[in-house]
């Protein structure tokens, strides 16, 4: 098989199995952006057994949080979060969607209370049906296309 040679990382965090499409997202919820200075280095699109297409983000001397991880689940259910130290895997881990989200995404309703002048946090109930789906706690409105969504 051909391969493309990316440098191995000595620590920090490999982000495997994100759905195609969606790693600029991730590297957004990291806090990465045009002026970074972090080795990272990213794939789009490659093709994956599991998955058919896959994206995979690299990052250099950066170990993820939760909330940082939450996020991730939401647009990647089935991402793996590989924890490099001296270039070895010591870490290996799926994401794991939380059931109950506050104050991470925005409800797409705009009279919903949680977008009013009230001091209200976003709650939203999460599940799994093919793809990830989000129900707002107050006015019941369903998000499917949660990336457009999250603050
Ligand atoms: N030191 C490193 N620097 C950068 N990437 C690494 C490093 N070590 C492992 N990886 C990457 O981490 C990911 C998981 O590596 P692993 O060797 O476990 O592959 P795998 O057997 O295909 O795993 P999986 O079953 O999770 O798909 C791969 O994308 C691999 O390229
Ligand atoms: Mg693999
Ligand atoms: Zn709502």
């Amino acid at each position: 098989m051909k391969q493309l040679t990316i440098s191995k990382i000595k620590e920090g965090t490999v982000i495997d199995h994100i759905n195609a499409g969606k790693a600029l997202l991730v590297l957004k919820i990291l806090g990465i952006h045009s002026n970074s200075t972090e080795t990272v280095s990213m794939a789009m699109n490659v093709p994956s057994k599991k998955m058919g297409k896959k994206d995979i983000v690299k990052v250099e001397g950066k170990f993820i949080n939760e909330e940082q991880l939450n996020k991730i689940a939401l647009i990647a259910p089935n991402a793996t979060i590989n924890l490099i130290k001296d270039y070895e895997i010591q870490k290996k881990f799926k994401v794991v969607l939380p059931e109950f989200i506050e104050g991470i995404i925005k409800c797409p309703n705009r009279n919903c209370i949680s977008n009013s002048d009230e001091p209200i946090t976003s709650k939203f109930r999460v599940w799994f049906d093919k793809n990830v789906v989000a129900q707002c706690y107050y006015c019941r409105r369903k998000v499917k296309e949660i990336s457009e969504y999250i603050y």
